[in-house]
């Protein structure tokens, strides 16, 4: 089969450049497109369809609630958001959780939290707020967030930028101890960067900025969007080094490959800072994202599929170690999330994505050669091993 490129869709802004395959169905790990071709779905919406699409518990969640109520807006109450913010603060072990949408606007949301604990409680100067955040990084694509983004796509073009950031190596703690001084309010990392290509930090890194945060009246703020809610065989990658931030940003699989919902979750002496009309979002919290939120932390309570996706992920990897040395340079990640380093023969990340998606398998590039796995944890071993094999047949050694 050959997938090619046309210009499909000429009323879509060109903000994405997709691989050529139109979904029209999904279950589980697979994907139908409008000509009847599947796929297994190995991007797994960038890790938002952690359970599998249209998983039957979710559904059955979004269903119930569809025929009660959708949306309230935060002018009154629902019965669904205290019981939802209660089960996804237990899930977290802290106290209150700030309900948005997507992962941008809990990071943002983050931001502000950070800022405005930094006057309120650290009794930092008004204005002088500082953040320190890791090359590399991906948070979303908002202006402020773009602003202490170093790629250049994301950020040329769209100044003037949000200032108050400062930017270190990832991975070197010693960096975040030179780089905080009175002002600053918080780190914020992603435990494992997902766009930058599923890069893992030293062992002591997660480690040492707990301790650095806590030594300096400084709020660790863990981006979990993409790493969190059992992708990396836990339920967030911060408890692979023991490590519990002072807040957590969820999204992503949050919304159970549903809805967008996202959220802050700290304890009160932080998200208490906030007060009535300082922030908001007519949909944050909504009756019908409750309940799939809840319906989420429900089926993440009891660690099986966090133990799935480690049992899972250590196969995967195993089988994509194999490559190394064979089309591939190098391989990272943790639980069932994989960011592979092409050899350059096999051309860019795209190229070899659209080749893949002729075998049968869908993938992403992160950027340059490298492309990111992230099935959803339904997915089988058989599964794997069969994409595994269309992954052999999509290395392409024809150009050496
Ligand atoms: C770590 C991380 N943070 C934030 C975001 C932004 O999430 P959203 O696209 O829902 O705004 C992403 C999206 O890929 C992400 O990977």
């Amino acid at each position: 089969m050959t997938l090619t490129s046309t210009d499909a869709e000429p009323h879509v802004a060109r903000n994405y450049s997709p691989i050529p395959v139109t979904a029209a169905t999904a279950e589980g790990a697979w994907v139908t497109d409008v000509d009847g071709r599947r796929y297994l779905d190995c991007l797994g919406a960038y890790s938002a369809v952690n359970f599998g699409h249209r998983h039957p518990r979710l559904v059955a969640a979004a269903r119930d609630q569809l025929d009660r109520l959708t949306l309230t807006s935060r002018a009154f109450r629902s019965d669904r958001l205290e019981p939802f913010c209660a089960a996804l603060a237990e899930l977290c072990g802290k106290e209150m959780v700030l309900p948005m949408n997507t992962g941008a606007e809990a990071v943002e949301s983050g931001i502000k939290v950070a800022r405005k604990w930094g006057y309120d409680v650290k009794g930092v100067p008004d204005g002088q707020a500082e953040i320190v955040v890791a090359h590399g990084n991906f948070h979303g694509r908002t202006t402020t967030i773009i602003s202490f983004s170093d790629d250049p796509d994301a950020r040329n073009g769209f100044g003037p930028y949000t200032p108050g950031f400062v930017q270190v190596p990832f991975g070197d703690a010693r960096a975040i101890a030179d780089a905080v001084g009175e002002n600053t309010v918080a780190v914020l990392i992603e435990p494992i960067q997902g766009e930058a290509g599923i890069v893992v930090p030293p062992d002591d890194y997660l480690p040492r900025v707990r301790a650095l945060c806590s030594e300096h009246d400084v709020l660790f703020i863990a981006d979990e969007i993409q790493s969190g809610l059992g992708r990396t065989g836990t339920t967030f990658a911060c408890e692979l080094w023991d490590v519990v931030p002072d807040v957590y940003l969820l999204g992503k699989a949050l919304g159970g490959g549903i809805v967008p919902v996202s959220a802050v979750v700290a304890d009160r002496d932080v998200l208490g800072v906030l007060h009535p009309g300082q922030h908001g979002s007519t949909f944050g919290g909504n009756p019908l994202a409750a309940a799939i939120g809840h319906e989420v932390v429900d089926m993440l309570s009891d660690g099986s599929w966090q133990q799935r996706a480690a049992d899972l992920g250590a196969h995967l990897h195993a089988r994509l170690r194999d490559f190394v040395g064979h089309g591939v340079v190098a391989v990272r990640g943790r639980g069932l999330w994989a960011g592979i380093d092409l050899e350059p023969e096999q051309g860019t990340g795209k190229e070899f994505c659209i080749r893949l998606a002729e075998h049968g398998v869908l993938a992403k590039d992160t950027h340059g050669s490298t492309l990111r796995l992230a099935p959803p944890i339904v997915v089988t071993e058989d599964e794997i091993d069969w994409a595994m094999d269309r992954f052999a047949d999509a290395l392409d050694f024809s150009r050496r």
